[in-house]
């Protein structure tokens, strides 16, 4: 596959967690590796104000935390185009002009939208912007050309309504500008967080990349594991089952992480013989998630000694981005006949 275009892009919520990494991130990170592909990865900050544009404060801190995650797990700007979408004002003008041919009904019959309308009770969304969502998004992917796209399930109604928009503006204005991008589905598992429940920052059971080796041993401690194993020797259900409906963290987390699949499979049955208590399992998890986050944790720190780092590497990756974008906006302009005298701004 000579040629691929890859671009994402994660809302700045702050500082990630065990789940993002083994999600979304380790595959941008693997994808950036080959040589054939080009890889833009985006600061969504007006994305970030769709649902909470209210209190404005913490975009920054957040937009350094996040940052310093992808860097310190791995993300080379070297490598991938790493920028910020507000940066780069022609995700705004694509935007607006893409909502000119977007039907509303298309965005109304979005089932991510209408989740979020129902789970998100307790902020005010019935938005201009909300609503919009997609289509800032449609403009983030069809500037670059991008032919995939990074994401998790949840995302694919947004890429089916990209695809859809690009096909109506070639269609209406008789020039294949416009790329319809494919999904790369990434195959990482479900990650639970501590109280067995999908791990997310809204539920407060994550553990975090830079996560302190003291708290962690802490979250892993209180992990949920089986109420039927009162006693190191009880039998364990480790997997989902009537007797423990949602499985072990413990167990979960080990399957993630362990390469050693025999070992894995080994656990597995002393675990449910009543040869492995859950104690001694936790410390086993300790060691492995210790030795997966302990570099991540210690890059981090160095980088954020580096004064101005994130910022540097969004402007110099937000001014190559820029020139992509500004490519892909002139061939718009062209197909709509919209006229820019060259030179006009600066
Ligand atoms: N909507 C994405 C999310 O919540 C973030 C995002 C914004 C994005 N623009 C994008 C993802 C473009 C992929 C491509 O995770």
């Amino acid at each position: 596959m000579k040629g691929r275009v890859v671009l994402s892009g994660m809302r700045p919520t702050g500082k990630l967690h065990f789940g993002n990494m083994v999600g979304a991130l380790s595959s941008w990170i693997k994808l950036q590796s080959d040589s054939t592909t080009r890889c833009f990865y985006m600061v969504a900050d007006w994305h970030a104000l769709t649902t909470d544009y209210q209190d404005t404060s913490i975009v920054e801190d957040n937009i350094e935390d996040m940052v310093l995650d992808w860097l310190a797990a791995g993300l080379d700007p070297k490598k991938s185009v790493i920028f910020r979408q507000s940066w780069v004002p022609e995700h705004a003008e694509f935007a607006l002009l893409l909502s000119m041919i977007t039907p509303l009904s298309w965005l109304e019959r979005n089932p991510t939208y209408k989740e979020q309308v129902t789970e998100l009770k307790d902020k005010e969304i019935s938005t201009h912007g909300f609503l919009g969502y997609p289509v800032l998004q449609a403009a983030d992917i069809l500037l670059y050309q991008a032919s995939h796209v990074p994401v998790g399930e949840d995302q694919l109604p947004h890429l089916e309504l990209t695809r859809e928009i690009a096909r109506r503006f070639n269609f209406l204005y008789k020039k294949p500008v416009l790329v319809e991008p494919s999904a790369l589905l990434s195959k990482s598992p479900k990650v639970l967080g501590t109280d067995a429940r999908k791990m997310s920052k809204s539920y407060d059971n994550c553990v975090y990349i830079s996560e302190p080796e003291s708290s962690l041993k802490k979250k892993i401690n209180s992990m949920f594991t089986d109420p039927h194993k009162v006693r190191a020797d009880d039998p364990g259900h480790p997997k989902p089952c009537p007797e423990n409906p949602t499985g072990c963290v413990v167990f979960s987390l080990h399957d993630i992480l362990e390469v050693d699949r025999n070992a894995f499979r080994d656990r597995e049955e002393r675990c449910r013989d009543g040869r492995l208590g859950c104690a001694a399992c936790k410390k086993d998890l300790l060691e492995t998630m210790t030795l997966s986050l302990k570099p991540v944790r210690e890059k981090r720190e160095v980088l954020i000694k580096e004064k101005n780092i994130v910022s540097e590497i969004l402007i110099e990756g937000s001014r190559t981005a820029q020139l992509v974008a500004q490519e892909t906006m002139n061939q718009v302009l062209d197909a709509i006949h919209f006229k820019k005298p060259i030179g006009m701004f600066p």
